[in-house]
């Protein structure tokens, strides 16, 4: 029913507030048993990527889209590795404003890149990184009275608490371990903020332990040493100066939890973990969070038989280049049935 229905009466609306709704969250909680089994946890996936523009940013934008357009708003304008400009673009095409994107250029993947052009998103690719492409649109929106959409808009990171709502009501509890991917810290920040409201709430008795999982060459958080020059196939979470990190940092303190990093080999052997033995598909970044898990699980630091829920932030169709280098090729044969009986064997 979309997330401002489902969950209005602990979010920022008044009757002003357009609910606007193309029906985001309410995804999938699946569990991954043959995964779980090997790794000696029960294991479950948050599937983010059932959302409307194939990410999680769609829970945020939602709240940060209605409040853009009871304020007045002319135009939304974000910058983004990807995600973040596709729902931006999305939810402004949905009700009717323009919508200015910046983008690290040649360093989107192709599926994001589409979609915030097909949505009709004025996209301008910028000679630098998000984190710079961030300082920019920041600037921007000032200058032109423009909605700023990214994460430093603090109603994103409000509506982005649903995610934790959502697996507290699906699992009754809260899990053990929350591993999620992090790049500019909003969604686990939110997540933890999320799951303390369910427990001031009287809703759940335990908070999880939040594990941030960073690729190794964009581990500001991880190494707690900045970061300026990011780089990892995960382009989604390739940042080097996360806004929220400050929040970031406190989640993983006060629950008890860790950063931690995986290299780029680790995190395409996840995806096609996940892929071949859950018949789920992930796009890089999320994958992350399985690479910590296996990681983690290697040096002996997993909790026998905790309940972990991963964070399968973004769709794996959103980034089909990263695949096609590294999977085989379809089987090419004439049309006999000689042929195919033999390719069949
Ligand atoms: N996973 C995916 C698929 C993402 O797109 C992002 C962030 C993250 C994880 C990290 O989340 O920033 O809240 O720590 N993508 C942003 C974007 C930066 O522009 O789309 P975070």
């Amino acid at each position: 029913m979309g997330v401002l229905k489902r969950y209005g009466e602990h979010l920022p609306i008044s009757e002003r507030t357009p609910l606007v709704n193309l029906e985001e969250g309410s995804t999938p909680l699946v569990r991954l048993d043959r995964i779980g089994d090997e790794l000696g946890i029960e294991l479950t996936a948050k599937l983010e990527g059932c959302n409307p523009s194939g990410s999680f940013k769609d829970r945020g934008m939602v709240l940060a889209v209605a409040k853009a357009l009871e304020d007045g708003a002319r135009a939304v304008v974000c910058a983004s590795t990807g995600n973040t400009s596709a729902s931006a673009a999305a939810y402004a095409a949905h009700v009717g404003i323009p919508c200015y994107v910046l983008l690290p250029s040649g360093k989107v993947a192709l599926g994001k890149l589409a979609q915030a052009l097909i949505y009709g998103a004025k996209v301008i690719a910028v000679e630098g990184n998000f984190d710079r492409a961030l300082e920019m649109a920041r600037e921007a929106a000032a200058a032109r009275g423009f909605a700023m959409v990214n994460s430093v808009n603090p109603y994103r990171i409000i509506s982005q608490k649903t995610g934790a709502w959502e697996i507290c009501e699906s699992l009754g509890r809260a899990p053990d371990l929350h591993v999620i991917p992090v790049g500019n810290a909003g969604n686990i920040s939110a997540y933890w903020a999320g799951y303390k409201d369910f427990k001031s709430w009287g809703k759940i008795s335990s908070l999880p332990r939040m594990i941030g999982i960073q690729a190794e060459g964009a581990a500001p958080l991880a190494t707690g040493k900045p970061c300026p020059n990011p780089e990892t196939i995960a382009t989604a979470i390739r940042i080097g100066n996360p806004v929220s990190a400050r929040t970031a940092l406190i989640a993983a303190a006060e629950s008890g939890g860790q950063f931690e990093t995986v290299t780029d080999e680790e995190i395409l052997s996840a995806q096609s973990m996940l892929a071949s033995r859950a018949g789920v598909f992930a796009e890089p970044a999320s994958c992350a969070t399985l690479a910590g898990l296996v990681k983690l699980s290697h040096a002996g630091k997993l909790p026998k038989g905790a309940k972990t829920t991963i964070i399968l932030t973004g769709n794996g169709l959103k980034d089909p280049d990263t695949v096609m280098s590294r999977v085989g090729r379809p089987i090419k044969i004439g049309d006999s049935m000689e042929e195919l009986l033999e390719a069949l064997s």
